[in-house]
């Protein structure tokens, strides 16, 4: 067997490793110290909050912003800066961060911000069991024992709102009436504007005293950020200045997403690291945007429900053995009874399959037309948007349809054989 021989493995991890400088700023958790075309925010921000320095309660403040615009990140930093200052003075600013996609009941949520006023001391809330009011009282004592001005974050807050509903905010927003000796202010940070439609308008007065909007970046934003941030994480002269370019561009041209831009910027590094050279030029763009690609594609087919799993299974089957490139959904309907029948699965009724394949056909994995027949009426065809390669690949990843491909796909290239011979 041939083997390569080094003087030292290490040696030759670290040689490969010359990119990058500095990994940890392009890591999703690295919070910057500077915001590039965000200094307004910043500012509005900082200046909404800051009675709490001298012992005031600031306003209640709803952010509202797409994706990636910064506003995680710069409530995070602001109040970070918050709580660094106020520990000059006597009354100290508590920042509580509640990620509510993570934490997203009431209960939840209360018991959280009981736990983190009272840090390491003992905790004597139970994990469940309490009526909420009770819970309530609780957490509203230890504020105000405490003497202290809390700000809670509430992120993603449309999250909650749609698990729990708005009673909690409304007693959140209301808390703040019944201390005296200890203020509380919340920030509602959201990605869905239309959010504030689902709750009490009292809770959407109370919470949105103050408001502000994130907008997306544009590209040349976008590549300022990029610049700032690859400064810090790379070796002068590793990284192409084009790459850059390419990054803000892609990522201007869907949502200005300063995520995604950096994200971009990651993998293609990473990618051109892997492979050994010395300099990222754009080609490795073009890569990484493949994968992210195949990476969504493949969030999508793996977090299908189970039928929609079946039912597309029963798609590709039809494409890998009986070479069909477009089908009916007769077609479809009969694999997926065999499927069913051969994995021990309810089979849905051909109305429902309708429905579901029109779901696929929404996250883009299948496209549909009407064709008609004339006398014979009108029917659909269906038309797998992915390689078969591609969605061979992601399926072998999921036990459930790995086994589809293996039980019931061998099955059907007998029975086809036999229909055609
Ligand atoms: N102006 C900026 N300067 C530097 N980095 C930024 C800037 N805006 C955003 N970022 C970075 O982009 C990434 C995404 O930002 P962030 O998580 O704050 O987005 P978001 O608005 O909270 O998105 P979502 O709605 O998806 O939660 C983070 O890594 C953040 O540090
Ligand atoms: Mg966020």
């Amino acid at each position: 067997m041939q083997s390569t021989s080094y003087s030292n493995l290490f040696d030759e991890i670290s040689r490969k490793d010359k990119i990058i400088k500095n990994r940890d700023v392009l890591e999703t958790t690295y919070l910057p110290n500077n915001f590039p075309h965000r200094d307004e925010e910043v500012r509005n921000l900082a200046e909404i909050l800051q009675p709490s320095l001298d012992g005031s309660k600031p306003s209640n403040i709803l952010i509202y912003g797409q994706t990636g615009t910064g506003k995680t990140a710069i409530t995070q930093y602001v109040c970070r800066q918050l709580s660094e200052k106020s520990r000059e003075s006597k009354k100290e600013v508590k920042m509580i961060y509640i990620n509510c996609k993570q934490t997203s009941t009431a209960y939840g949520i209360l018991s959280r911000i009981g736990q983190e006023v009272l840090g390491k001391k003992e905790n004597e809330i139970p994990i469940a069991g309490w009526r909420t009011e009770q819970i309530y009282e609780i957490v509203r004592k230890r504020i105000e024992n405490e003497k202290i001005n809390v700000v809670i974050v509430l992120d993603e807050v449309d999250a909650l709102v749609q698990r729990a509903g708005s009673d909690i905010l409304y007693y959140l927003t209301g808390m703040n009436v019944d201390l005296v000796n200890s203020k509380m202010s919340l920030i509602g940070i959201s990605n869905n504007v239309g959010f504030t439609k689902n709750i009490d308008p009292r809770v959407k007065s109370r919470l949105g005293e103050e408001s502000m909007t994130f907008s997306p970046y544009n590209a040349s934003q976008l590549i300022d950020i990029l610049q700032q941030r690859a400064g810090e994480a790379f070796n002068q002269g590793m990284v192409d200045k084009l790459v850059i370019r390419l990054c803000a561009g892609r990522a201007a041209q869907e949502h200005g997403d300063a995520r995604q831009a950096l994200d971009l910027l990651r993998i293609a590094v990473d990618i051109a690291e892997r492979d050994g050279v010395e300099n990222v030029d754009v080609s490795y763009v073009e890569r990484a945007q493949s994968r992210m690609e195949e990476d969504q594609l493949k969030k999508v087919i793996l977090t299908l429900p189970l039928q929609h799993k079946a039912i597309l299974s029963s798609i590709v089957l039809n494409e890998l053995y009986a070479r069909l490139k477009t089908q009916t959904t007769g077609d479809v309907q009969e694999v997926y009874s065999n499927v069913c029948e051969r994995l021990e699965l309810d089979e849905l009724t051909g109305r429902r399959v309708s429905q579901i394949l029109s779901e696929l056909e929404m996250h883009g994995l299948i496209s549909a037309r009407i064709v008609s027949w004339g006398r014979q009426g009108r029917s659909r065809t269906i038309k797998l948007e992915i390689g078969r390669r591609e969605i061979r690949k992601i399926m072998k990843k999921d036990s459930y349809m790995d086994d589809i491909l293996k039980r019931a796909g061998e099955g059907l290239l007998r029975r086809k054989q036999l229909r055609f011979a």
